[in-house]
């Protein structure tokens, strides 16, 4: 049997070709957009104020945020809006990131991904199994993140749980923490390697052929449910 094209076939509400010329595609509306930034920046400061309080060589980041006692207190609250920002975006995205049979063979032909062999690799949906990877890993351990951060809440769960229990929650947000830094880079790193990319996330928009060469089967259901050019 051949890779089933109904699971991958999906789109995003605002997910729409424009004629152009040049061809335009929108992969992302203002709404997700705000919220990825709200994300991505909670991520960047909860990085830079765990690492100031991690190792004492890196103490001095503190003054960042107004001493060590200012980090301490803003750094839980920041989680808080990450863990929420990051949910809207899942709630929004899930469904696209849910891995089908032409994520295993991508994934399998990872040397032809990494050489631009992509007339290689099966048509692909709006997201390939490395961004799913990026998206699970990072929706996992945000949640391991928030909940051992909130055993490790002195303020207000301080009192619920043992200062040994304590320990090995920070021990286990430590371990995430460098996690999340590496698929934090991971992530990065492929959106500027795959060159066209950052525009989804700035303007909203991709070029038609960054769409009919990555994401090819994303680019066919926009085009197979009439989403081009919405009625002006
Ligand atoms: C400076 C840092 C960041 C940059 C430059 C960046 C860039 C991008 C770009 C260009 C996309 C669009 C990719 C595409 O649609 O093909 C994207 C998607 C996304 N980003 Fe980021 N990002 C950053 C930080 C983050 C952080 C910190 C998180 C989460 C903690 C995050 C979560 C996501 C998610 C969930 C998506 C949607 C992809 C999917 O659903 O699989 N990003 N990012």
């Amino acid at each position: 049997m051949s890779a089933s094209p109904k699971v991958a076939a999906k789109i995003g509400g605002e997910d729409t070709i424009h004629r152009g010329p040049p061809v335009e595609v929108v992969r992302y509306g203002p709404g997700k957009r705000i919220n990825h930034w709200v994300t991505a920046i909670s991520l960047i400061l909860l990085l830079i104020s765990g690492l100031a309080m991690f190792h004492p060589s890196l103490f001095f980041l503190t003054e960042l945020f107004g001493g060590g006692q200012n980090t301490r207190w803003i750094h839980p609250w920041i989680g808080v809006v990450l863990f929420f920002s990051f949910f809207i975006l899942f709630a929004q995205l899930w469904k696209l990131n849910i891995p089908n049979r032409d994520d295993v063979k991508w994934a399998s032909q990872i040397g032809d991904v990494i050489n631009g062999h992509e007339e290689r690799l099966p048509e692909l949906g709006k997201y390939n199994a490395g961004q799913k990877f990026i998206f699970w890993g990072m929706a996992s351990l945000i949640i391991v993140l928030i909940s051992t951060g909130i055993i490790a809440w002195e303020q207000y769960f301080g009192h619920l749980t043992s200062i040994p229990t304590q320990r090995i929650a920070l021990l286990i947000h430590s371990l995430a923490a460098v996690a999340i830094i590496l698929i934090f880079i991971l992530h990065v790193y492929a959106a500027i390697w795959t060159r066209g990319t950052i525009s989804a996330m700035t303007r909203g928009t991709v070029t038609g052929g960054w769409a009919w060469r990555h994401h090819r089967k994303w680019f066919k259901d926009m085009a197979g449910r009439g989403k081009i050019d919405p009625a002006e």
